[in-house]
Order: C-alpha cells, then structure tokens, then sequence
C-alpha cells in the first residue's frame, strides 16, 4: 500500500549561544536556547512497494542526491529499521541553506517523524533523536522544537516555558558561512553582557519578548569579523534601531526584532541591496504541531 503526507519542515533561530569550551571530539559544548520560526519548507513523502530512497528537490535550493540530510534521515530509518518498501521525498526549499536556521537539520528530523508515523514504526522519539544526533547536532531539536535548551554539542534537548510568538526578521545577507569554519576561528568574546531575562527563562519562567530575553551569540564577533556583507546588515539593523539583532547559529543569517513599525520601516531602507529580508513569527510548540502536516487542498503560502 502506497500513502502520502506532506510535512512543514520549519526553521529555528538561536536565541541565545554560548561556547562553553572544546571537547575532545572536535566539537565544541554549546548552552543554546533555539526557537521555532514560521519560515519552512515542505516536504512530501509517499512510500513506495519497491525498495530505495528517492529525493527530487523541484525547485532548488539543495543538492538532490544522497548527501542531503532527508535522504540521509530515510537511509537510516530503512537501514537500521529495515521496513518492506521505499520511500519518494519531495523537498521543497524556502529556508536558506547555510544560514544557520537549521534547514538541512529539520529537513532531517521532518523525514525522521514523518517515515515513523508514514509506517506506523513506532519508534520512540528519545530513538530518532540518537539517530538524529548522527545525522546533524541540530536535528534532535527539531524533534521538539518550540523554545527549547540545547546542551552538549547542541544535541541534548530540554523544552523550556514556551515564549509568547512574535515577529522576527530573518536577514539574509546573500552568503554561505561555513560552521565549521567559523568553529574553528572561534574567538571567545572576553566580556558577556548580563541577561536576566535569560536566567530567568533558563530557570523555568517564561519572558515576554526576545529583546527582554537578552542573551547573545558567541559566534558573533567572529563571524562580522569575518563577513563585510553579515556586518552591513547587522549594523543597518542596530542604527535602524531594532530591539534585538542577533546572528542565527553560525550565520550569515541575522535576526531582529522591532518594537515599532517605524523602525522597521526604517530598516528596510538602510539595509544592502543584496539583503534578503522574510518577516517571519515565532512559533510555540503547540503551533508547530497544529501546523505540521499540509491538509489536503490547502494551498496558502503557509
Ligand atoms: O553537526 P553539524 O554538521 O551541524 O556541524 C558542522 C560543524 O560545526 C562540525 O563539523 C564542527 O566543526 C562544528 N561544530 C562544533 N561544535 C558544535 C556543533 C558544530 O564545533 N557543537
């Protein structure tokens, strides 16, 4: 029996990333807090009788062969799990790839939830997230999503008091930044401005905004160090007078809040040509859920 569903895969944002020291495997222990943003692509999937994983990637935007992380996530669930029949996906990209919304990963972990539900597998989620872990450090979030804490290499995944949803620019500076690269760069800021805001989310009370959240990003500096066209866009932002600018993981994508519309509308005109802006929200994890599978004739951009 052949079935088909279509999933939004959506992006996250890191609200907060701190580095807290190398570990022995090259990677590096993180303390981050992601969120769930309403940008995200769609993913169809729709088992086949005859064994084999099958990507189509319609309109760009990622590699349609086997090294894309949906293919990878379906390759694991029929290697280790070994169900009758195959698997087509159809990806359809609207998250920039490496911009540090995680695209590749929630791809990873839509393909993940979605074969296990397709195939009534029943696997525990606490499962997909190890096989996620292997996969891309950011995967096991996307198995929760919502507000939530990253600990280890970003991979160990606590849901924290949901914040309330919001409206966020994603800024696309127009380049590619390496994760690895800026890694390995990483030049720990010597002061971290204080966040109450973030304590207090961290010990389980929800804040209001993302600008009263407060928190930081430790691969910042290194990363406007680095990239003229991520340092335009974040300092058109600061001067447009955004209540929060922040770089997203690894970047090149920044992220800002606006407290008015005036300010916003400010932004758009002082930010470079080459800028990608998407006005995207916040989404809590009840949201996500309610928005995850695409129902039958639903057409609407979201
Ligand atoms: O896991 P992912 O493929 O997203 O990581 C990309 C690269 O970023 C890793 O190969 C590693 O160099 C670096 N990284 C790290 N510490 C982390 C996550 C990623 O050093 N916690």
């Amino acid at each position: 029996m052949t079935v088909e569903r279509t999933f939004r895969s959506f992006a996250k944002i890191n609200l907060h990333l701190a580095v807290e020291g190398r570990r022995p495997d090259g990677y590096h222990e993180l303390k981050t807090v992601f969120q769930t943003v309403e940008l995200h692509d769609r993913i169809r999937l729709r088992t086949t009788p005859t064994p084999g994983v099958s990507l189509a990637v319609p309109d760009g935007g990622a590699p349609a062969d086997s090294t894309n992380l949906a293919h990878r996530a379906a390759r694991a669930i029929f290697e280790r799990w070994a169900p009758e029949g195959g698997v087509e996906i159809e990806l359809h990209k609207r998250i920039p790839a490496g911009g540090g919304l995680g695209g590749g990963s929630s791809n990873a972990a839509t393909v993940l939830a979605g074969l296990n539900e397709l195939l009534d597998m029943g696997i525990p989620t606490q499962r997909l997230a190890e096989i996620g872990a292997e996969i891309g450090a950011d995967v096991p979030y996307f198995l929760t999503g919502g507000t939530a804490l990253g600990t280890g290499r970003g991979d160990r995944i606590e849901p924290l008091s949901e914040m309330p949803e919001e409206t966020v620019w994603l800024v696309d500076p127009g380049v590619s930044i390496s994760t690895a690269e800026i890694f390995a760069a990483l030049v720990p800021p010597a002061t971290r401005p204080p966040a109450a805001g973030l304590e207090r989310l961290l010990a389980g009370e929800p804040a209001e905004t993302i600008a009263e959240l407060g928190g930081w990003n430790d691969l910042e500096e290194t990363v406007l160090a680095r990239s003229p066209e991520v340092r335009n866009v974040y300092n058109a932002l600061r001067r447009a007078g955004a209540s929060c600018v922040r770089l997203s993981g690894s970047g090149g994508t920044v992220f800002a809040c606006f407290a008015s519309s005036g300010h916003s509308e400010h932004a758009n005109s002082a930010l470079p040509a080459a800028a990608r802006v998407v006005v995207t929200r916040t989404l809590s994890r009840s949201t996500m859920a309610r928005w995850r599978i695409v129902e039958a004739g639903d057409r609407s951009e979201r």
